[in-house]
């Protein structure tokens, strides 16, 4: 009897050792122990912190590390990029995928679980790069002036050092993923992988694969596909189409006359007022939103129904800067921030940051999740004026070439409502890239519903639309984009 009881303890005792060797593998300072505004238990671990890419400059990155609530040591992991250039991940963070949806509350929002998190089925690193945007900073701000080829450098080099501190998930699959302008952080950072990979850089990551939604790529492509769009969805007439076509010749890009130039200045008049992000939306969905909407949108309800969100909670009534403003396409060279370009906050229509600006400016709350007080880091904010970005890659048609050639997995998928990264472009340049269809277009479906349509190539290329979504697909569609991305992350037919 004695001597079972010794033989259940000592296993007892040897698994308790096991866990505790396992739990110490993710470095134990970064356990975030508890969420202000969150009163339950979480469903799975987070960690948080900085990982120091310049010792000499003080240059550190910011993550959030959000554990799978299905099977952590098996499911993916997932690096989760916003765009701006600028933007903090805490967008996805807070208005999208993340674990928690924010109630405004009084002075501090009230957090309630995420039926559709992205946490149910992968390993989310959510990271604020380059160094001067949400709470990433650096010591020595030359580092603020910035491009492209510095970010993938030092998002590399942030990734290489994460899994040194979190070497369990190093046999995961690991896969990057991005909306917006991360549609050019994605494909840069895993073309960095890739290299560092026949490099034989140590640890060796167990990269996969790579998703970018509504992400901006080509100049080209992207540039030309507003007036088709406009077109396509009834925004403007078949005349000043035809009138458009014929001046323009189908370079809407970059205006070979004046005729053309005029045209196009015609385009926007017709476009003015719309919400960009999603033509249906004329400001983002909460109460005051919901105000406009009624009284000031002559679309017929069914239409305006279409962008309405699953999401149990008003989230924004403003919301700004993760892309581009109207017909500014990527181009070559220094990128105005949304500060340059705004006299006055004030002026930009439908945007918001509330709930999010509120939290994270929190000290207990910055405390909570590991981030440095704003006296060190600056204050957070959804998108910032503090960097000054350079373009010097230019298209990332090369990227995408390389990456799928390799075997690398891609998906590229598109809110099919967004007029800032309109799907027009991505539809094109996914197929540009000649590879032969193997799932010819077709809907893709949620509950028995339509809810998007998508094409197969080989070289594991897939482009996908999702119905009646705008620029930011899972604060949208959450339940719609929680099912492609699970399905797809698992190989399976979507
Ligand atoms: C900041 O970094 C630049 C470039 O490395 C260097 O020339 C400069 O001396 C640094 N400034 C400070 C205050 O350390
Ligand atoms: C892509 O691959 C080709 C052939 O392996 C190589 O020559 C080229 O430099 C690579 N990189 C880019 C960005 O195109
Ligand atoms: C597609 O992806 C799968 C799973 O990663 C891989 O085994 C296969 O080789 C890829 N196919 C191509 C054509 O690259």
């Amino acid at each position: 009897m004695i001597k079972t009881m010794n033989s259940i303890h000592l296993i007892l005792l040897i698994c308790l050792s096991f866990t505790i060797l396992l739990a110490q593998s993710a470095p134990q300072d970064a356990i975030v122990t508890h969420v202000p505004g969150f009163d339950g238990t979480l469903p799975s671990k987070h960690y948080a912190g900085y990982v120091t890419i310049d010792e000499n400059h003080g240059k550190k990155l910011y993550y959030y590390y959000v554990l799978s609530e299905r099977n952590p040591s098996q499911d993916p992991v997932v690096l989760w990029l916003n765009g701006g250039p600028g933007c903090s991940s805490f967008d996805g963070f807070v208005y999208e995928h993340g674990p928690f949806n924010f109630e405004k509350t009084g002075s501090l929002p009230k957090l309630h679980l995420n039926p559709y998190t992205w946490a149910k089925v992968s390993n989310v690193i959510y990271l604020d790069s380059p160094a001067g945007v949400g709470m990433s900073y650096s010591g020595n701000k030359s580092d603020y002036i910035t491009r492209d080829t510095t970010t993938a450098l030092d998002s590399h080099k942030f990734l290489l050092e994460w899994f040194t501190l979190y070497p369990e998930f190093l046999s995961n699959p690991f896969f990057i993923a991005g909306e917006s302008y991360a549609g050019v952080y994605v494909p840069m950072l895993s073309y960095e992988v890739m290299k560092g990979l026949d490099a034989g850089d140590k640890p060796t990551l167990n990269f996969k694969g790579y998703i970018v939604g509504n992400g901006v790529t080509d100049a080209v492509f992207d540039g030309n596909a507003l007036v088709p769009f406009a077109h396509g969805m009834g925004l403007i007439s078949d005349e000043l189409y035809m009138d458009v076509t014929k001046e323009c010749q189908g370079n809407y890009y970059n205006p070979a006359n004046n005729e053309c130039e005029s045209k196009l200045e015609k385009v926007d008049q017709e476009l003015d007022g719309l919400n960009i992000y999603d033509i249906l939306e004329p400001c983002y969905h909460s109460d005051s939103s919901s105000k406009i909407r009624l009284e000031n949108t002559n679309l017929p309800l069914s239409f305006r129904k279409l962008g309405e969100t699953e999401r149990p909670l008003p989230v924004r009534t403003r919301m700004f800067g993760r892309a581009w403003p109207f017909r500014a396409p990527v181009k070559a060279g220094y990128v105005p921030s949304w500060p340059d370009l705004l006299n006055s906050e004030e002026s930009v229509p439908c945007t918001d940051d509330e709930v999010a600006t509120a939290w994270l400016n929190n000290e207990v709350v910055r405390k909570a999740i590991h981030a440095d007080p704003i006296s060190v880091a600056g204050e957070w904010e959804l998108c910032t004026g503090r960097i000054r970005y350079y373009h010097d890659a230019g298209s990332m048609l090369k990227y995408h070439r390389n990456l799928t050639a390799r075997g690398y997995r891609a998906l590229i998928f598109s809110g099919d409502h967004d007029m800032c990264v309109p799907f027009t472009g991505s539809e094109a340049w996914t197929r540009s890239l000649g590879y032969p269809v193997i799932d010819e277009w077709r809907n893709w479906k949620v509950d028995g519903q339509v809810s998007g349509f998508l094409q197969g190539y080989d070289s594991n290329l897939t482009f996908l639309t999702v119905k009646g979504s705008g620029h930011t697909v899972p604060e949208y569609k959450p339940k719609e984009a929680l099912a492609f991305y699970s399905r797809w992350l698992e190989g399976k037919k979507i």
